[in-house]
């Protein structure tokens, strides 16, 4: 079959990057990103490319060079399938928040949405890929919906997950470490293989474009993320073991990372991860785990969370210990909301938990991100469900201006690792605080020695 156009379901922070992407590197073919929610696709057909909605260094370049070329943003989800060659699923997959394996399990009703859309659709022969990121055998839920038309299409179902770090999306996609293709062993799961590798083969060398039987494949992307997300919860297990001893956590890391089999990056201690997808894939694999009757691969596993609970946790601790036991009525003023540097995604950021502890001690917290507006702030907040949203919008400030936000607090906390935040005024900052002015940096990105001999009262993570 020739490939001339794609279609992808789901116009996230998977979605759009990607086929942005593959948009640039193809310009011979017609990539269209369908989503169900208007306001979104909206954001990406917003004249100024600057506002779509989706922060990702070098994005709005791509988007303003392929928009309305080759790369479409549409609500009209029925027709881009029909038209499509390959379909691309790239729509969320968050944990279960009812029934049967609630809490853990990866909830896979949008999935099967769209492979029921999908199969209504179609009038000829497709290729589907998974994009988003499935359990183990995912693949096979989606043939059988997809099998069962009775219109006689025939369906090739691909596993490509997807594994781009937000915030470096788009060097990632350009150049990525690899590309895992997971497909049938038959002629037709081989030959649908194919069609992808040559998409990905207009810029992606084929020595890092590796093939695979589908589950080895959608296993692959459960298991990097739950070996990155262990690296960070192993260093911050030692981070507090290091304030207890008075090692320095940064120096332990150095020290390991010159270890050539242990690598020096994913080393960095800090408040606990965020971001929609290591807590939802670690809690996937110890649901599958615990559904083989592995109750030891659980709890390995699932230590990794309780680890990361813990380390944020403990941030806001450490935050009312050192304030005299108390931050009520006290003003604490927070540096970042975004769950990393350089993206405008919130999900599972420490912040919105820190911010929640604080509160519930009755602390007011004052907000600072580049990248993230008052409303999505409060929204997160309020879905947590501690307090109504009238109390989180009183508690609860976001400042468009960083030393407006600072200015009177009583301490200063680093959520995220922006980078404008080392060049700040901090005398500036210093003078205008209630003293003693502290700062808890929980990212370790500040110089200790500059802010102390400022007069800043200065705890890092693990020294
Ligand atoms: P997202 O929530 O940003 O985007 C998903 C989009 O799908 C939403 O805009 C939603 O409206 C849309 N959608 C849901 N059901 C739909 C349907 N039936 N028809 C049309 N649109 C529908 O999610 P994100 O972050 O892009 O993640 C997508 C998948 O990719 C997840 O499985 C995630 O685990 C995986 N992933 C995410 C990464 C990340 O860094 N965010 C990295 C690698 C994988």
């Amino acid at each position: 079959m020739e490939i001339t156009k794609i279609c992808c379901i789901g116009a996230g922070y998977v979605g759009g990057p990607t086929m942005a992407v593959i948009a640039q590197k193809c310009p011979h073919l017609t990539i269209t990103v369908v989503d169900l929610n208007q306001e979104r696709i909206d954001a990406w057909n917003d004249e100024n490319t600057d506002n779509i909605p989706i922060f990702e260094p070098g994005l709005s370049e791509i988007v303003a060079e392929t928009r309305g070329k080759n790369l479409f943003f549409s609500t009209a989800v029925d027709k881009a399938i029909e038209e499509a060659q390959i379909i691309f699923i790239s729509v969320n997959t968050p944990t279960k928040t009812y029934g049967k394996g609630k809490g853990m399990a990866a909830d896979l009703k949008y999935i099967e949405l769209c492979a029921r859309q999908i199969a209504k659709v179609s009038k000829d022969n497709k290729i589907v890929v998974e994009k988003s990121t499935l359990p183990v055998r995912t693949a096979e839920a989606i043939k059988s919906i997809l099998d069962n038309t009775g219109n006689g299409v025939q369906f090739q179902i691909l596993s490509n997950p997807e594994f781009l770090a937000e915030g470096t999306a788009i060097t990632d996609l350009l150049n990525p470490d690899r590309i895992l293709i997971g497909g049938d062993e038959t002629p037709e799961g081989q030959k649908a293989i194919q069609s992808l590798v040559d998409i990905y083969a207009n810029w992606v060398p084929q020595d890092k474009i590796l093939t695979t039987n589908v589950w080895s494949s959608e296993l692959s992307k459960l298991t990097a993320n739950a070996f990155l997300a262990q690296r960070i919860s192993s260093i911050n297990a030692l981070s507090e073991l290091c304030e207890k001893t008075g090692a320095d956590i940064n120096e332990v890391a150095r020290a390991i990372g010159m270890d050539s089999r242990i690598g020096p990056k994913f080393l960095k201690a800090s408040v606990g991860f965020g971001g929609s997808c290591f807590k939802k894939d670690i809690l996937n694999l110890v649901y599958i785990a615990k559904s083989y009757g592995l109750n030891e691969t659980a709890d390995y596993w699932e230590q990794v969370i309780i680890m990361n609970d813990h380390q944020k946790k403990r941030f806001a601790d450490k935050i009312v210990k050192t304030l005299y036991n108390t931050v009520a009525s006290k003003k604490i003023a927070f540096l970042g909301w975004a769950f990393k540097k350089d993206t405008n995604d919130t999900r599972e950021s420490a912040a919105i938990y820190t911010a929640d502890d604080l509160v519930n001690e009755q602390a007011t917290i004052c907000v600072y991100d580049p990248k993230v507006n008052e409303k999505k702030i409060l929204a997160d907040l309020d879905y947590l469900e501690t307090r109504s949203s009238v109390e989180n919008a009183k508690s609860v400030k976001s400042f468009e201006d960083p030393y407006e936000a600072c200015q009177d607090a009583h301490a200063i906390a680093i959520l995220t690792e922006w980078e404008e935040f080392i060049d700040y005024d901090w005398k500036r900052i210093y003078d205008a605080m209630q003293k003693p002015a502290f700062i808890f940096d929980g990212r370790n990105i500040l110089n200790k020695i500059e802010l102390q001999k400022i007069g800043f009262v200065y705890q890092g993570i693990g020294s």
